[in-house]
């Protein structure tokens, strides 16, 4: 499927920026698994070495065992060099939707702690405003589902609790639920994020503002490499309604 050839070019872009003695941010999901497989084969041919990684999920540590790829954690280290991570939705200014996996906690701890942040998507991720693709998921403590929900919903939002594949409460890494909160189109990010903040209940939301450095998005036209700061116009060379 095209989609997934082009998920695996940009991890590959990506991966060309990890250097010798880096600690990495691993990422979760489709995309961030062929960075840790080329990252294991770059260890293998001795293209790579002395590199260890930070992985953000449960399913992200059996990967990265799977390829051989180092492990390392906050008890060892405190800052990473470079993450790289999948988004579900990136706007104009590199802000993210993330955690349609649901590891968008470890994912955020992890992204506050590197220098470099990079996101590698496909060419269908990418959104004129945050909101119009996916809704916001957002990790809940058990106890509070159910008020978290019914404060959402008064703020005007459509909320779904997610649920797994058997159908029960979805589950994270860290024993809390995920909400699926549609707030429509998102005109500030920033603002958002703060107002899930203040709520006690919610761990964390997938709200990701400010921290991309760096995305590399790929596209059927191929690869294009934006930066931080970039104009809206570069980003609208490649993201077409
Ligand atoms: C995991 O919880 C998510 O944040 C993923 O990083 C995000 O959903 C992207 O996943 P894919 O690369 O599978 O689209």
């Amino acid at each position: 499927m095209v989609f997934e050839e082009l998920k695996r070019q940009a991890a590959i872009e990506a991966v060309k920026l990890v250097k010798p003695g880096m600690i990495i941010g691993l990422g979760t999901g489709s995309t961030a698994k062929y960075a840790i497989e080329e990252i294991g084969r770059l260890l293998r041919i001795r293209a790579l070495s002395d590199v260890a990684g930070v992985p953000s999920s449960k399913m992200t540590e059996i990967l990265a065992i799977q390829n051989s790829v180092p492990l390392t954690s906050f008890n060892e280290i405190k800052v990473i060099d470079l993450n790289i991570d999948g988004a579900d939705e990136v706007d104009t200014k590199l802000n993210l939707i993330k955690g349609g996996g649901g590891a968008l906690l470890k994912e955020k701890i992890i992204a506050q702690a590197s220098i470099q942040n990079i996101i590698i998507v496909d060419e269908s991720k990418l959104s004129p405003k945050l909101g119009f693709k996916w809704s916001v998921p957002v990790e809940v403590i058990p106890f509070a589902l159910e008020l978290e929900k019914s404060t959402f919903e008064g703020w005007g939002a459509k909320v779904k609790i997610r649920v797994d594949k058997n159908g029960k409460k979805f589950t994270t890494d860290s024993g809390n639920n995920i909400l699926d909160v549609n707030l429509g189109k998102i005109e500030d990010p920033f603002e958002i994020e703060s107002r899930f903040q203040k709520r006690a209940g919610v761990v964390e939301s997938g709200i990701f503002a400010g921290l991309t450095t760096d995305l590399i998005v790929a596209t059927t036209k191929g690869l294009f490499h934006l930066n931080k700061g970039d104009s809206d116009s570069k980003f609208h060379l490649i993201f077409k309604d």
